[in-house]
């Protein structure tokens, strides 16, 4: 059995306890609704050496979602996360209440600095602080010693490496690829939000995606040119921004190194994300 532990003060002495017994502690943080994206950062945590404790932690974070977003009908089908939690073989849950999480006069948060308000942040005005916020109260509350993020959000994923670095968290922080659909759009709860008719139209991101990394040879105006072209034949598609980046998000990446393109488009009320990387 995997009782899902509320309390953040019973969670950390469950861990210290465990960490003093010579258990590594690995962290998978998620807002739950799980899916096999979340399930293979599971399994990634899972195959780490060693004698490790996996702690899964499902909270839907309020402090991320900003004034008209999905935080009401954001979905929380607990015991179905912690039955995916179980089959995966993660041998904690940690899924705490708003209240436990955030209490009666909460009100310091981490700033991402300017990283944070750019590509998702200038769409999303608050959404990293509330993340970085969120995120470093778990690394505080598990006290991991490793853990896992996805790739589909890459820009959390570089705010969080850099949290971790230029706070002195004690923590290797590993990101896993994005696991997709057959047709190519990444796995994400939000995809549950997609009508019939556009959830074959989503697939276009992904494709966009690929089209800009195919013609990496021709440097990044051709990288850009390419995958707007393929943006642009699905017209119930609006682009919030197509950016090629550095590999830490940096605009203007350079000739022979590692870039990033990323996406973020709305079809109908449904806003989705996407990214891969490129060999300039
Ligand atoms: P959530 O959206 O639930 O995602 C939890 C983790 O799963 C994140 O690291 C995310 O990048 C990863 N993930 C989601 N879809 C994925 C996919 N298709 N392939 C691989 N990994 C995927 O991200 C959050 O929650 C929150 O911001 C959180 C970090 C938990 C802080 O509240």
């Amino acid at each position: 059995e995997l009782t899902p532990h509320v309390s953040p003060t019973e969670l950390a002495a469950t861990t210290r306890a465990l960490r003093g017994a010579g258990r590594r502690i690995v962290l998978v943080p998620t807002m739950g609704a799980l899916h096999e994206g979340h399930r293979e950062l599971i399994r990634h945590a899972r195959r780490l050496p060693g004698s490790t404790v996996t702690v899964v932690s499902i909270f839907v974070n309020p402090l991320q979602f900003g004034a008209g977003e999905d935080l009401e009908r954001y979905p929380r089908p607990l015991a179905e996360d912690v039955r995916a939690c179980r089959e995966e073989g993660a041998e904690l849950v940690f899924a705490p209440s708003a209240a436990d999480m955030y209490p009666e006069g909460a009100d310091t948060t981490i700033s991402p600095g300017v990283l944070g308000e750019q590509l998702e942040g200038a769409v999303r005005p608050g959404h990293f602080a509330g993340v970085l916020t969120v995120v470093a109260k778990l690394f505080h509350i598990v006290g991991p010693d490793v853990a896992f993020f996805g790739e589909k959000d890459y820009q959390q994923l570089v705010l969080l490496r850099r949290m971790v670095r230029d706070l002195d968290f004690p923590v290797s922080v590993v990101g896993v690829p994005t696991v997709r659909e057959p047709d190519g759009l990444a796995l994400s709860s939000r995809n549950a939000y997609l009508s019939a008719a556009d959830r074959p139209r989503a697939a276009v991101l992904h494709r966009a995606l690929r089209a800009g990394a195919g013609v990496s040879a021709g440097g990044p105006r051709a990288v850009l040119d390419a995958a707007w072209a393929v943006l642009r034949e699905e017209p119930a598609l609006a682009v919030d921004y197509l950016e090629l980046c550095d590999a830490d998000l940096r605009p203007d990446p350079q000739p022979g190194g590692t870039a990033r393109l990323l996406v973020a488009a709305r079809l109908g009320t449904t806003r989705l994300i996407d990214n891969v990387h490129v060999q300039l």
